[in-house]
């Protein structure tokens, strides 16, 4: 057993898996949407805020617990919690960090595919002379998978079913392979990153195209960046700017813990867990909002952006725009934005495929072959249904479930299980043994007491959620005796019958079936 310990081959390359892991699609999909809808700049505050008082928190808490466990060679979180929680309990909770990810790759793996069909079709010109109405159509058509844009049926599925294999493929090599992939693809992704940055920032001030002659792209940034401090009493925008900090730095999903585990005990976590955590950060808030929200405002203008945020944009609306730089450079910039996308992507699904594998050597001693091919098949089976019935909201589904809700539960727990049941004494001496940095003594009191509470209360925000979610209003109906209006989107309300119910109906109400549900 000891002849085949796994470890990462030099600290570069960990610090590349870990970042890779973290920056993915949730960095240049869902924060400029997440941004947008929340009012821009009211976003940004609590955004940073709750990345210091819980993102930074969770990262030192799994890197911490990650390498914990694997000193008693343990690599996933069922046993790594187990170890530190000293209750079969805690196995159970631990279960949580192997299917979330598996739920949530299939859909994930699915917007990889896309990303590499449009840097094929970006090469091959097909956007070429397409109108801005065009281009939405071929993506609506591509993933209805009966009947798509080239004629081929389930082409959409085919792709899917590749980007699995090349993933399976990837994670059968062991964490030699995923080094590998992350050494290639997080410097080409910073590379196209910045040169689209550098043209998004560019475009300047006057109108891009004659059809919109007052659209300015400075707009886009300004919206962004203006902070505004009248929404930071709005509970909605703190709940979202959480949700989007967990789902970026990977925290709540057991992956972290994963990849901590093949550290050597004496291996530094602060230093590490804090850099990676930084250049998630840099590649989210500079990169991601440099690209799409400036390059759209600066020819659709704001309005447009505002009306139409949902990462629709990323595929229907930008390669009709870089259609009017020319073909060759939107060839280039197809290339950049989708490829972009696509390492992005499959760093961070190789991430999720490692708990799975982990967990399946530690409880029955199984290869990596093995661990891999199994993965790809559970991820298959919980993401054909994806694919197959995008349009019904199925993808949403599983958005909601296992990319939302699931990371701030198993967040909580963990955390209660750091700080309070293994004991912050002990919980201080995983983080600070081996440390290259001296994280400030104030996130001993922020882990054992801020973050926790902090935690709660977004558990408790999405569980009674209130009606369209304005919480003011509510407030003051249940002062006045009128009661609380729970929302569709809150926890209640959608484990209830009447969620159900209201789901099937949209199932079989064919008007509402709505091919792109872009909000
Ligand atoms: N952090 C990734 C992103 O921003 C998503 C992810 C979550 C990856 C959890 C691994 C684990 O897209
Ligand atoms: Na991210």
């Amino acid at each position: 057993n000891s002849v085949s310990k796994e470890a990462w081959g030099s600290r570069l390359g960990l610090i590349l898996a870990m970042a890779g892991n973290a920056v993915g699609l949730g960095n240049f999909l869902r924060f400029p949407v997440q941004a947008v809808q929340n009012g821009g700049g009211a976003f940004i505050i609590p955004y940073l805020i709750c990345f210091l008082l819980m993102g930074i928190p969770l990262l030192l808490i799994e890197w911490s617990s990650g390498r914990y466990g694997g000193k008693f060679n343990n690599h996933s979180t069922p046993y790594i919690m187990k170890e530190m929680g000293k209750s079969p309990m805690w196995k159970y909770v631990g279960v949580f960090g192997i299917f979330t990810n598996i739920a949530v790759v299939a859909y994930y793996t699915y917007i990889e595919s896309w990303s590499l069909v449009y840097v094929l079709h970006s090469v091959f010109g097909t956007f070429d002379g397409m109108s801005q109405s065009q281009v939405a159509q071929f993506f609506v058509e591509y993933i209805n998978v009966f009947t798509t844009s080239t004629g081929i049926p389930f082409e959409a599925v085919f792709f899917y079913v590749l980007v699995l294999g090349m993933n399976v493929f990837i994670l059968s090599k062991g964490l030699g392979g995923i080094e590998k992939v992350a050494k290639i693809g997080m410097p080409l992704l910073i590379l196209f990153g910045v040169l689209l940055a550098i043209r998004g920032l560019t475009l300047g001030t006057s109108g891009q195209s004659e059809l919109f002659p007052d659209a300015n792209a400075w707009d886009g940034l300004n919206f962004l960046w203006t902070p505004q401090f009248d929404t930071l009493a709005n509970p909605k925008v703190w709940i979202a700017a959480a949700g989007q900090i967990f789902f970026t730095l990977s925290v709540g999903m057991g992956t972290i813990q994963c990849y901590a585990a093949y550290l050597n005990s004496k291996d530094d976590v602060a230093l590490n867990a804090v850099s990676a955590g930084f250049v998630n950060e840099f590649v989210e808030v500079v990169l991601g909002s440099s690209i799409v929200i400036p390059i759209a405002a600066g020819y659709l203008g704001l309005d447009w952006v505002l009306e139409n945020a949902g990462f629709g944009m990323a595929f229907q609306t930008m390669p009709f725009l870089f259609q009017q730089w020319g073909e060759i450079a939107a060839a280039f910039a197809g290339v950049f934005w989708f490829g972009l996308l696509f390492f992005a992507g499959i760093t961070s699904s190789l991430a999720m495929g490692t708990p799975w594998m982990g967990f399946m050597k530690d409880e029955f001693g199984w290869g990596k072959k093995r661990g891999a091919w199994s993965f790809g098949a559970l991820a298959l089976i919980m993401g054909l249904p994806t694919v197959l019935f995008y349009q019904y909201g199925v993808f949403d589904e599983f958005d909601y479930w296992a990319g939302t809700i699931s990371l701030v539960v198993f967040a909580l727990l963990e955390t209660i299980l750091f700080s309070w049941v293994f004991g912050i004494g002990k919980g201080w001496n995983e983080i600070t043994e081996g440390a290259d940095i001296k994280i400030p003594d104030i996130y001993k009191f922020i882990i054992k007491y801020i973050t926790p509470s902090l935690l709660l209360l977004v558990f408790l925000g999405a569980l009674f959620t209130p009606y369209q979610n304005e919480w003011m209003i509510n407030i003051n109906s249940l002062w006045e005796g009128n009661g609380w209006n729970l929302d569709d989107g809150s926890i209640i309300k959608n484990i209830s019958n009447a969620g159900l119910r209201r789901k099937l109906q949209t199932l079989t109400n064919e008007e509402d079936i709505i091919f792109l549900k872009d909000k």
